[in-house]
């Protein structure tokens, strides 16, 4: 089959790209490569992805009108999963623009080339900060998310949004991931396991909000590369049965489908530093902090739907997570 991945030289990107191709697909991976974070780690994913003869690079920008639609008639997606987007909750608080044009208008673009081109399973990115407010646990994609505490996380459910009036006017299959905290080798340099990992090894204290009461559901990398390509291959069909009234908010009608893929075992985030701890066999220089605009105090996902879909249930553990990221940083930076 023939697949889009967008964000392919983004982290989860690079690994979905990297698994259909092992699995014989054919990829076209698109990227910006944009200076969010460090791109010559963007590249250097793209340098292991080109060895293989099935992938193809086109570096274009979401939010080009006429380049994603000409794009996409000139290739003729079977599948499209659509994963670049601008990520990140605290740098929503200062550069709002930036997640209207990649998330609301990138996510538009990509909509149009689905419903013109028969492309027969969208399947993009969301994220678990669509939680906002939400105090019940596990969330559980049931749940009404009409409160997000950030813009990033209002993008996000704004996506699923898009998504299902293009599923329902279209009947375009599209099927939204709401992904929690995902961590391992090849990980973003702004996310807090890189952050935390760089700056124990230059001496640094790091810098740990709401003074350390946090809890998130970490979710190791192929966990969510195996959800992924799991949910790929199942495509949402019509019900006409489900109405509003009675139905769970992750299905509809329509085409449409909602899942979390999260470890559904949340833990302290002191816990999680005592793990990468032991992995470097150093300790960090704690500074305290207040919590931060725009964040959640726990995330924590309710995955009975993907497991009862799909089979699969995350299980890698953190402490192994954290050892496979700090082997693969101390190689990747040589330290
Ligand atoms: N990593 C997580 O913990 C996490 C959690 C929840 C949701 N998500 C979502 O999963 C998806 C992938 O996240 P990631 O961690 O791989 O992030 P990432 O930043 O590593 O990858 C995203 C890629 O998209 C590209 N991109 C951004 N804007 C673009 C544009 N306008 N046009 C073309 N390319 C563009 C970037 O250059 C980057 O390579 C994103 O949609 C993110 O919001 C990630």
């Amino acid at each position: 089959m023939k697949y889009l991945v967008t964000g392919a030289a983004g982290f989860i990107g690079f690994y979905v790209a990297q698994r259909l191709c092992q699995q014989g697909h054919q990829v076209i991976g698109l990227d910006n490569l944009n200076d969010y974070y460090d791109v010559s780690l963007k590249q250097a994913r793209l340098n292991k992805l080109i060895k293989f003869d099935s992938f193809n690079f086109v570096k274009l920008d979401l939010a080009d009108r006429t380049g994603i639609a000409k794009f996409f008639a000139q290739e003729k997606f079977n599948r499209v999963i659509h994963l670049a987007a601008q990520a990140g909750v605290r740098y929503s608080i200062d550069n709002p623009m930036a997640y209207a044009d990649a998330n609301l208008v990138g996510h538009l673009t990509i909509l149009e080339g689905c419903r013109h081109h028969n492309v027969e399973h969208l399947v993009y990115a969301s994220s678990s900060s669509v939680y906002g407010l939400n105090s019940k646990t596990p969330f559980a994609t049931a749940d009404s998310v009409d409160h997000p505490i950030s813009l990033y996380a209002a993008t996000k459910k704004s996506n699923e949004l898009m998504s299902h009036s293009y599923s329902h006017l279209y009947s375009i299959p599209t099927t939204g991931l709401r992904f929690f905290t995902v961590y391992g080798p090849w990980g973003r340099p702004d996310m807090a396991l890189f952050k935390f990992t760089k700056a124990i090894v230059e001496g640094q204290a790091i810098d740990i909000y709401n003074h350390g009461d946090m809890r998130r559901d970490f979710t190791y990398i192929d966990d969510i590369v195996e959800g992924i390509l799991r949910i790929q291959d199942v495509i949402p069909e019509k019900n006409e049965q489900w109405q509003v009234e009675t139905g769970s908010a992750a299905n509809s009608s329509a085409p449409y489908k909602i899942f979390n893929i999260g470890n559904g075992n949340p833990v302290k985030l002191l816990d999680f530093i005592h793990s990468l701890e032991q992995s470097l066999g150093m300790v960090a220089k704690k500074k305290l902090m207040p919590m931060q605009a725009g964040d959640v105090y726990q995330t924590y996902a309710d995955v009975e739907d993907l497991f009862h879909v799909t089979g699969y249930k995350p299980s890698t553990t953190v402490a192994q997570g954290v050892e496979n990221f700090v082997q693969w940083y101390k190689s990747f930076y040589h330290v």
